[in-house]
């Protein structure tokens, strides 16, 4: 059955081989970006967000199938947590609505591998706080004693941590909802190009996010299954960070965590 699906991000890198693929597969995808596609949004803002959700609404009639909030970025900033947890929580709760009213619906968030890398707590607690300007704070902070780093990987904790609270919820499985993230390792994408151009950060990364099965990813490589888990197929996979990575997990946290 064809599906309507919106994907943010999609102008690039895995939002755009996930786009592809849907398509592909016979399905509508509603395609987001800042500057590109059905809907042109900022979501580092209150308004793009906003803007966002009153679009989908408007391009769906109301009902929506899936969502994938894959838009975001790595720079040392505090730009980084607004897009990537603030931007994503904010798109998943923006058409929740309109998934209740739709087939079979699923969400998912794109995190990362580098979630269980060290993370800034005074990121991570505002924004399980939902606080944005302290987060924005926090990570500014970081920025400035030289720990700009951590914004990235506190941003996938926060809003890999959010889906593990949310997902059992009555908003979403008591709405028949499935909310998942996929955390990648690396993908050559143009958020990676210029590290992995340069042989030192190319070490760094290498020596970071190990990836004994087929090394790095190409973005064709991640969207079967971000497909997977948004379809009606998925009937129990929730709550889950599905770590795609080529082992990294494994590698780095072992039989600690599973
Ligand atoms: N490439 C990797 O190695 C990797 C690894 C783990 C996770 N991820 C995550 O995957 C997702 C996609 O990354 P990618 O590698 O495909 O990167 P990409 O740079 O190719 O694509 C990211 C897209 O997000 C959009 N975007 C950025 N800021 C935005 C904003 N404020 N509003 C709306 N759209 C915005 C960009 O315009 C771009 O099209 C990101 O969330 C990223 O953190 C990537």
């Amino acid at each position: 059955m064809p599906r309507t699906y919106l994907v943010t991000g999609a102008a690039s890198g895995i939002g755009a081989a996930t786009t592809a693929l849907l398509r592909e597969q016979g399905h509508t995808v509603l395609a987001a970006d800042l500057e590109d596609g059905d809907i042109r949004a900022d979501l580092a803002t209150a308004e793009g967000r906003a803007a966002l959700a009153a679009r989908a609404r408007e391009l769906t009639g109301g009902r929506l199938d899936a969502v994938v909030a894959c838009a975001g970025l790595a720079r040392f900033d505090p730009l980084t947590v607004r897009v990537n947890h603030f931007g994503a929580v904010a798109t998943l709760d923006g058409v929740r609505p309109l998934l209740a009213a739709g087939s079979h619906p699923r969400a998912l968030v794109v995190g990362s591998v580098d979630a269980v890398h060290p993370t800034d707590p005074a990121i991570v607690a505002a924004a399980d706080a939902g606080d944005e300007p302290a987060a924005a704070a926090a990570a500014r902070a970081a920025v400035d004693r030289g720990e700009g780093h951590l914004v990235y990987s506190s941003s996938k904790a926060a809003v890999s941590r959010w889906v593990r609270r949310a997902a059992p919820g009555d908003a979403w499985a008591g709405a028949g909802i499935a909310l998942n993230a996929v955390a990648p390792g690396v993908v050559l994408t143009p958020l990676t190009r210029p590290l992995l151009d340069d042989p030192a950060t190319r070490t760094l990364v290498e020596r970071a996010v190990p990836m004994p099965l087929h090394g790095h990813a190409r973005p064709e490589q991640l969207a079967p299954l971000v497909a997977w888990l948004t379809s009606p197929e998925n009937s129990h996979v929730t709550g889950q960070i599905v770590f795609a990575d080529g082992g990294a997990d494994a590698v780095l946290r072992g039989d600690r965590a599973w």
